[in-house]
């Protein structure tokens, strides 16, 4: 049995056709009753526009969770169990007389949470329409990511929710926070004094960020030739993973101590000036290429591309932190689409020894470097120095890992979806993996500038293959302050 108590809730998720609900949230929420965590009165009222019937398109979603669900995963009890909680609406989300029998359905619960799977333009609309069917005292609202795309569409945003719901009951999501390893960040670096005394410019020299992914844009170029690599997953999972490396050490465990935290390091980023555009950033976008040994086709021939896009389907950056904790010591960020694997692991490169007394020859290899991989094979490596065995070695050093690996370490637990903790924790009331109005804010005012010099600068973003690691000019960017990408090639 689980060791933690949920309340009941009516869980009304809007955008219940799209792909993040069938391919994410419907999933994650049969996890959760599966494992026990969805208490029994629990209902589930799916909303979307599309027209049809109540039971084809609850018959939809069945089909699509039992293709979504691991084969080895699916219960038929368990799936009979969730489908019976669930019931289907088909709302215009603009039109608050549809909210009416939204607001039947929840009837008396305790605890509604509102879930947008919607673009965030309707999210002020919903907002308004769950007020005026007095549905705002008990609920909790999440908001999926992107809240807009620059620092004053994201406000506007927030701004509409905010008039109905206060920031205590507003979860934006950033899907990385609920990750097991990004989690097992804070446990590392606060439970673990070892590692906090050299956490800091005397000890580390420079951090690496990488989040690799294999696919290309496929169906999503609508949205995401609008956004690209930087609005896409740097404002978001990748400034989120810097602060949880960069912060200081919280007061305490709560949401606000930590989001504090984070807040002060996304505020002490220094700006990227013209020159360092040039030397600090890098665009890319891929052209055809090979991925699993297949001929694959570039950005700008996928289907329904406009051939004569700029937008960057990969980034790499230095990004320098402002304070006594991190002068000097810079933070190289790099994320692509259809780079040669998936990948997302940040590498803390330590100093090395301040007296060196080992073979010239063999300096090179001599820092210790700390691996957190998020995914695949999550875990945690330390390469630390031995020495070669045998009686021929002599001094002869090795770089080795003192290794956790999750699934091997914990064998009989499964490691969850990102989207399971984090419904979990909204249906907890515990805001701690989800993002404030002032880190978003924060986050975007930082990248704002970078996007402002591009715009000015006209730079086309630099080709690289499909199943490379990006343009020539990402690895110079790193190699030019006299150090590489950890394990490239
Ligand atoms: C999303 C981005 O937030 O994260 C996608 O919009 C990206 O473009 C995805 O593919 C990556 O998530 P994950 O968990 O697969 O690394």
């Amino acid at each position: 049995m689980p060791s933690i108590t949920v309340e009941p809730c009516t869980f009304a998720l809007f955008g219940a056709l799209g792909d993040l609900a069938l391919r994410k949230l419907f999933p994650a929420l049969y996890q959760l009753d599966g494992a026990g965590l969805l208490h029994e009165d629990t209902r589930i009222i799916a909303l979307a526009r599309e027209p049809g019937s109540e039971q084809q398109h609850l018959a939809f979603i069945a089909a699509e969770l039992r293709r979504y669900v691991n084969d080895k995963e699916l219960d038929e009890a368990v799936v009979e169990r969730f489908l019976a909680r669930l019931s289907y609406l088909h709302v215009d989300f603009l039109k608050a007389d549809d909210y009416v029998a939204l607001a039947e359905m929840a009837g008396s619960a305790q605890r509604v949470i509102a879930y947008f799977a919607t673009p965030a333009a309707v999210y002020g609309a919903i907002c308004e329409n769950l007020s005026k069917v007095g549905l705002t005292e008990n609920t909790r609202v999440v908001l999926e990511k992107p809240i807009g795309s620059d620092l004053e569409s994201s406000r506007k945003v927030n701004d509409a929710v905010a008039q109905f719901f206060p920031e205590n009951r507003t979860y934006r999501i950033d899907h990385y926070l609920g990750k097991e390893t990004v989690q097992n960040l804070i446990a590392l670096r606060f439970a673990n004094s070892l590692f906090e005394t050299q956490w800091n410019q005397n000890y580390i020299s420079h951090v690496e960020i990488t989040v690799a992914e294999k696919v290309g844009i496929e169906g999503r170029w609508g949205y995401f030739d609008k956004a690209g690599q930087l609005r896409d997953m740097i404002q978001n999972h990748l400034l989120q993973l810097l602060c949880l490396i960069a912060m200081d050490p919280p007061a305490d465990l709560s949401a606000d101590s930590i989001r504090d935290e984070k807040v002060k390091v996304l505020k002490a980023l220094a700006p990227i000036s013209p020159e360092g555009l040039t030397t600090q950033v890098v665009r890319g976008q891929y052209i055809a290429g090979h991925s699993e040994g297949k001929s694959v086709p570039g950005y700008l021939e996928e289907p329904n591309s406009n051939t004569q896009s700029d937008t960057e389907t990969f980034v790499a950056l230095r990004a320098d932190i402002r304070n006594w904790r991190w002068a000097g010591v810079p933070f190289y960020l790099r994320t692509g689409k259809r780079m040669p694997q998936k990948l997302s692991q940040i590498v803390i490169h330590f100093k090395e020894p301040s007296h060196y007394i080992f073979a010239p020859e063999q300096r090179l290899q001599i820092s210790n470097k700390l691996i957190i991989r998020l995914q695949p094979d999550e875990g945690i490596s330390l390469r630390v120095m031995t020495k070669e065995q045998g009686l021929d070695k002599g001094m002869q050093l090795r770089s080795g890992p003192l290794q956790l690996n999750f699934s091997d370490t914990y064998r009989s637990a499964r490691i969850p979806d990102a989207y399971e903790r984090l419904l979990l924790e909204v249906m907890r009331g515990n805001q701690n993996l989800f993002v404030r109005k002032d880190e978003i804010e924060a986050a975007w005012n930082w990248c704002d500038q970078l996007i402002a010099g591009w715009k000015k600068s006209g730079d086309a973003p630099k080709p690289y293959a499909a199943g490379s690691w990006g343009p020539m000019s990402s690895i110079a960017l790193i190699t030019r302050d006299g150090r590489s990408w950890y394990g490239d090639i």
